[in-house]
């Protein structure tokens, strides 16, 4: 029975990796969340009758409670792992829209801001992978994947011109190198790990942005169609998932995907 650990399933693309790897019967999930009341709630309501779904709560920020989470695991799935998909992130709307000159004019909430996404979105998933280690050795696909974002590849800020999203894009630069490092201690021990974007996907995360801010989100959007004219706007979190999963499924050491920085055409092409 193939056991996977998706972080973020609460809802989004997190959520959506739940509904797809849970509807077939053979796979054992464990989705990490903040909020299990809340997930186990939208479970029940959304996907009655998994019962090879399990909820399990953990703060990417708390170590314990990652170390808890852990634990937990092994005992529901017998102490192997054989996909970890850190899918959490913290995404903070307060750099979504402005450029890094107009971020760095309040350096107090700069640092804050990007404080709070380091530690979540690179020490959290180091702690993560780390934690769980110790399973994936015992699983069989002993595969890890990083949720990414095209953000983070610098060939594409300076090529496309993305202003919006900086310290994001830090965060997520500095967990595809953690990722990478991951990769070149833990390949001779066979566990794949790489990184791996879902493309842009509507998760509703816009539908509270005031004109202005959707203004700036436009002016982000042209330049993404100047450079991919064949973009059609976001995607829908199942056509995402369904492409990542098609990536997760054929990547290997073997083949060259360790540390490797990705889309989900499995390329370095991020719409
Ligand atoms: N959507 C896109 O267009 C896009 C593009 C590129 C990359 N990505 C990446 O894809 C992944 C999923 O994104 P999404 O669009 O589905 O985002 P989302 O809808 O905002 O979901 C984010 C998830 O992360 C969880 N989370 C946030 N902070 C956390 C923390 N400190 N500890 C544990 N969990 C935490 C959230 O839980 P709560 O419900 O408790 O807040 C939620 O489940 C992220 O890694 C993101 O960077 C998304």
């Amino acid at each position: 029975m193939p056991s996977y650990v998706i972080t973020g399933v609460s809802r989004g693309i997190g959520w959506e990796f739940l509904r797809q790897i849970s509807a077939n019967p053979n796979n054992q999930v464990i989705g990490l969340v903040r909020d299990k009341k809340a997930t186990d709630k939208r479970v029940s309501e959304e996907l009655a009758g998994r019962t090879n779904i399990n909820i399990l709560e953990a703060d990417l920020s708390d170590y314990d409670a990652i170390k808890n989470s852990a634990a937990a695991t092994s005992e529901i799935t017998g102490g192997s792992l054989d996909y970890l998909i850190a899918n959490a992130a913290n995404m903070s709307k307060w750099d979504a829209y402005d450029p890094i000159g107009v971020l760095a004019e309040n350096p107090k909430e700069l640092e804050k801001q990007l404080i709070n996404s380091t530690t979540v979105n690179i020490v959290g998933n180091i702690n993560l992978f780390k934690l769980y280690i110790p399973l994936l050795l015992k699983g069989q696909a002993k595969k890890v994947i990083a949720l990414t974002s095209g953000h983070a590849d610098l060939d594409a800020i300076n090529q496309v011109g993305i202003e919006p999203a900086a310290l994001y894009s830090i965060s997520k630069a500095g967990m595809n190198i953690a990722v990478g490092k991951f990769n070149v201690q833990y390949k001779k021990d066979g566990i794949l790990f790489f990184s791996l974007s879902p493309g842009v996907v509507d998760v509703g995360s816009q539908a509270d942005a005031t004109p202005e801010q959707l203004q700036k989100l436009g002016a982000m959007a042209a330049g993404f169609m100047r450079a991919y004219p064949d973009w059609k706007g976001p995607a829908q979190p199942e056509d995402s998932v369904k492409d990542m999963l098609a990536v997760i499924e054929k990547a290997s050491i073997e083949d060259g995907f360790g540390g490797a920085f990705l889309s989900h055409h499995g390329d370095k092409h991020w719409l």
